[in-house]
């Protein structure tokens, strides 16, 4: 069969095909992320990019593709393909900045009693490492000051492996390193031709590894965490499935452990278990107590 034969999954006008409703429950069901109907034409899109590559000529049969294979492997697929990895060193400053000199200073008062002089963070939906490493950074900047004496160390969790593997081969270009300024740029990275390597030492701290936040099972197990990032991950998720993660996040913190998420995204209507925190030209989550109705 040619790939010529594919056929377009989803019509231009018209009620969405029964089966493209199939694939986005099914997609909704493992990783979270909800497709309303105004962008199944992005999933439909999707799926006719791994329909072409495999030559199955309809979505009734990429459907069976989908829900044969025992070790989903071509769901694994596909969510590489509907997962969106824009991202970038440096993406909020002033977040930046507040967990540097606010957050790190509180951390460390609030574990001063303990014997073991560890921090643990979290990037959560890291796409292709540059949230991770920028946080690594910041964590090298403070090795000889605050945090001497301590050990840091991140990990680095996304559903998507191809952003997995770009993370772990460290190498940007121009458009994710362009609110790198001198000093990091200089001090962290290597040129190599046109593009940018991240050097040892700032890998040094993070393990990559894939997490589906959709996975109870496999996020009952993150624990210990003082600080977690969860940025422009949950936007794609509907209020169900970020009220899950969200509950497992509190879970995960240890009692002083501080959320951030997104410039624009908000646990408003989500979760009353964490307290707001306003920072300099950014907000944050710290884990409060919950109520005795346990909510
Ligand atoms: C827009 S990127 C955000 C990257 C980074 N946190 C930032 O703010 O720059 C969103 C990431 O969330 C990941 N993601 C989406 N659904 C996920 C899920 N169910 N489990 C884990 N990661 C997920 C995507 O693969 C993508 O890499």
């Amino acid at each position: 069969m040619t790939t010529a034969a594919v056929q377009p999954a989803l019509a231009l006008e018209g009620p969405p095909d029964p089966e493209l409703v199939r694939i986005r429950d099914l997609v909704y069901r493992e990783a979270g992320i909800f497709h309303p109907e105004n962008k199944l034409r992005l999933l439909s899109d999707r799926c006719g990019r791994r329909m072409k590559e495999l030559k199955t000529p309809t979505l009734r049969e990429y459907f069976k593709c989908l829900t044969a294979n025992a070790v989903r492997g071509e769901l694994v697929a596909l969510l590489n393909e509907i997962t969106i990895g824009e991202t970038c060193f440096f993406r909020n400053q002033p977040q930046l900045d507040a967990l540097r000199q606010i957050v790190i200073p509180k951390l460390l008062q609030a574990k001063s009693h303990l014997p073991l002089r560890r921090l643990r963070i979290w990037s959560a939906g890291c796409s292709t490492g540059e949230e991770p490493y920028t946080l690594s950074m910041l964590m090298l900047e403070e090795a000889h000051g605050r945090l001497r004496d301590w050990t840091v160390e991140i990990l680095a969790t996304d559903l998507n492996e191809r952003s997995l593997e770009h993370a772990k081969n460290a190498l940007y270009g121009t458009y994710s390193t362009r609110n790198l300024n001198p000093h990091y740029r200089q001090k962290y990275f290597t040129q190599i031709a046109e593009q940018l390597q991240v050097q040892a030492p700032v890998h040094n701290s993070i393990s990559f590894s894939r997490l589906n936040l959709s996975d109870d099972g496999r996020m009952a197990f993150m624990k210990g965490l003082d600080v977690i990032f969860c940025c422009n991950v949950l936007i794609y998720f509907d209020l169900t499935s970020k009220r899950r993660v969200i509950q497992h996040f509190y879970n995960n913190l240890l009692p002083h452990g501080y959320l951030f998420m997104g410039h624009s995204e908000s646990l408003y209507g989500v979760s009353d278990d964490f307290r707001l925190i306003h920072l300099p030209g950014a907000t944050g989550y710290i884990k409060g107590e919950r109520s005795p109705a346990g909510k």
